[in-house]
Formats: C-alpha cells, sequence, structure tokens
C-alpha cells in the first residue's frame, strides 16, 4: 500500500423519476429514435421536475454514500460538489449539502470541470487525504442540465439528463486503493462547449434571454473529436505512470457522453466491450454525475470484486481531462 494513500468507502446516486425516452423526443423535435440509437446509444434519459434542483439530487446519493461508509455528517471534513447546474452561482450548491446533511464541521464548496468534474474532486480528495489535511471528504457529481437544455435544439435536446452520485474518500486501510489521478485541460477550446450568458461576461439581460444565450450550446463534432483523443490520452498515461497495462483491468468507466465515443476509447488502449460499463442508454450524458452514477451501478451489478483494477476516465467542457486508476 503506498503512504497516507485514499479509498472510496461508500457510494450512492439519485436519479429523477420521471423518464424522457426518444421517443417522446420525437414528438418535440424533428429527430428519430433510430437516429438518437445509432448516433448516441442514447435510448431514455431521467428528468428533474420543477422543483427539483442539483443539492436536492445530491443530498439523496450523498446519504446513501454516507450510509454505506457508516460516517455521521458531523464527521465530514469536507464536501466536494462538482456541477455546472448549481442551485444558484453561489452560495455554493455544497453549502445547500452541508445544510440538508446537517454537516456541520466540514469545508463545503463547488467545483467547476463540466463532465471531468468528479475526476477532478476525486483527485482533490485523494490529495487532501494524502497530504494528512484531512480524513472524511464527500465528493459528488451533480447535474440537473435539462434546465440548461434549450428545447428546440435537436442537435443538443436529445443528449442530457439529470442525476447526481456520491463517494465518501477515506484513508486507505490496507484493502482498496486510490492508485493513481490525471486531471488536465486545454483551454483554448473553451467556445466549443458553453453556456454563453449568466456570468460576468455576458450578464442576464432581456435580450441575452431573447437571443437564447442561457442555453447550453455545443460544436458537437469538435467535441466527438476531441473527447475520443482526451480520452484515450489520460487513459494511458494514467495506466503508464502506475505501471499497469490494460490487461490487468477489470473494468473501464468512462464518462458517458455517447457509445460512439466510449467504443473508441475501449479500442484506443485494446479493451474488450464486456470490460467497459455503459449506461448511457438509460440516462444520457449527466455531466459529472455520469461516473459516479456508473460506478455505483457496476458494483451493485457486481462487476467488480475486490482487488480488482479499475479505470475511470472522462473529458468535458473547458476542456478538461482526467483518469482515476484505483484497486476496488
Ligand atoms: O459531455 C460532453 C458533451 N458532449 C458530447 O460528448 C458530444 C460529442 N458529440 C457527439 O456525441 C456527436 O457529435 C453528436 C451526437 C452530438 C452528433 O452526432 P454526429 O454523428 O456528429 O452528427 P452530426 O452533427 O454530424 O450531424 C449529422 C446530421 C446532420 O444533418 P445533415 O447536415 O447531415 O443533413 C444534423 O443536422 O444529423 C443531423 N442531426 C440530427 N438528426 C436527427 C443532428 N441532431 C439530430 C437529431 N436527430 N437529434
Amino acid at each position: 500500500m503506498q503512504k497516507n494513500s485514499s479509498m472510496i468507502t461508500g457510494l450512492g446516486y439519485a436519479v429523477p423519476e420521471k423518464v424522457l425516452t426518444n421517443f417522446d423526443l420525437e414528438k418535440m423535435v424533428d429527430t428519430s429514435d433510430e437516429w438518437i440509437r445509432t448516433r448516441t446509444g442514447m435510448s431514455e434519459r431521467h428528468i428533474a421536475d420543477e422543483n427539483t434542483a442539483s443539492s436536492d439530487l445530491s443530498t439523496q446519493a450523498a446519504t446513501i454514500a454516507l450510509a454505506e461508509a457508516k460516517l455521521k455528517p458531523k464527521q465530514l471534513d469536507m464536501i466536494i460538489v462538482a456541477t455546472v447546474t448549481p442551485d444558484t452561482l453561489f452560495p455554493a450548491t455544497a453549502c445547500y449539502v452541508q445544510k440538508n446533511l446537517g454537516a456541520v464541521n466540514a469545508a463545503a464548496f463547488d467545483i467547476n470541470a463540466a463532465c471531468s468534474g468528479f475526476i477532478y474532486g476525486l483527485t482533490m480528495a485523494d490529495a487532501f487525504i494524502r497530504s494528512g489535511f484531512y480524513k472524511n471528504i464527500l465528493v459528488i457529481g451533480a447535474e440537473i442540465l435539462t434546465k440548461i437544455t434549450d428545447w428546440t435544439d435537436r442537435a443538443t435536446c436529445v443528449l442530457f439528463g439529470d442525476g447526481a452520485g456520491a463517494a465518501v474518500v477515506q484513508p486507505a486501510n490496507g484493502g482498496s486503493e486510490i492508485l493513481k489521478t490525471f486531471i488536465k485541460s486545454d483551454g483554448r477550446l473553451t467556445d466549443l462547449l458553453i453556456l454563453p450568458a449568466g456570468g460576468s461576461r455576458i450578464p442576464a439581460t432581456h435580450e441575452s434571454v431573447d437571443k437564447r444565450l442561457h442555453y447550453l450550446r455545443m460544436e458537437g463534432q469538435e467535441v466527438f473529436k476531441y473527447a475520443v483523443k482526451a480520452m484515450g490520452d489520460a487513459a494511458i498515461e494514467t495506466l503508464k505512470s502506475a505501471g499497469v497495462s490494460s490487461d490487468e483491468l477489470a473494468l473501464l468507466i468512462p464518462h458517458q457522453a455517447n457509445i460512439r465515443i466510449i467504443q473508441a476509447t475501449a479500442r484506443r488502449i485494446k479493451l474488450p466491450m464486456e470490460k467497459v460499463m455503459v449506461n448511457v442508454d438509460r440516462y444520457g450524458n449527466t455531466s459529472a454525475a455520469s461516473i459516479p452514477i456508473a460506478l455505483t451501478e457496476s458494483i451493485q451489478q457486481g462487476r467488480l470484486k475486490r482487488g480488482d483494477y479499475c479505470l475511470l476516465v472522462s473529458f468535458g467542457g473547458g476542456f478538461t481531462m482526467g483518469a482515476v486508476l484505483f484497486k476496488y
């Protein structure tokens, strides 16, 4: 075991009840179930109602993760929420989660690394534990993307879903262990995937609303190309620096953006699809929530056994990329 390493001791996820299928979308925009399935691998996604915000799903996911870790909210030292759809621009969504949980002793803050947010959060939690500063850290990836989705734009509105996933990270005890983390960004590509207005560059005005600038915009094909390269690079870099070969991986859990991006990543590291977790068909792209939801489900489905190597890998707006290699 590495000195002062960390491990995931609890996991949980939450998605809204309402399901929006490809057939529902056919009635909303000029699209088809066939196009969506073949181009993205998606069949349905979960959609939040008007009263649900990111902190609500976060709190549900966190409660499950804390119970599995047998940790009381008051024992938490830190709460990190990764999201691009915070309840409010400030205070941080993590502070609402802190209030909901009664985690009165924690430092709570949000991070924005788009779809890579959970990987960035896990990397921070691991570093805080390795440094000896903190012991009990809650990392959440949560999104209500459907509230920044332009439902008149068929190129984007079919892609996204809502959800949250949470992990409790604590010092490793000789069994499970986070072995390697890797994060990197390329700020030259900020325009490819963006929510243009609502910040200090373009504050909210009647004009910004009329121009639909408060909805997510994406150059799909460019994002696709970057994603395939970034996910492969992050996976290869992380395995190489850990001295672990892809043959030794029991499971790859990639960000669930598009089945074709997932397949390309698996090909790049020569991994058969049987060793790749896929749930994009049922949840769509839930951004920062996609990896913790997929990780929780893969353990529930018995796809990881104690001692197995598992690689998490992501890319996202920014652009950001990252990977975490751990022994389950
Ligand atoms: O977490 C990060 C977020 N984003 C991503 O990961 C997205 C990455 N990009 C992608 O996944 C793909 O680029 C998309 C799924 C967004 C699009 O797939 P594509 O194979 O790159 O399609 P395209 O943009 O090249 O469009 C092909 C055609 C176009 O029609 P024409 O010009 O060939 O007549 C589009 O207008 O498909 C059309 N199209 C649609 N047709 C039916 C675009 N969206 C739709 C749609 N239904 N929903």
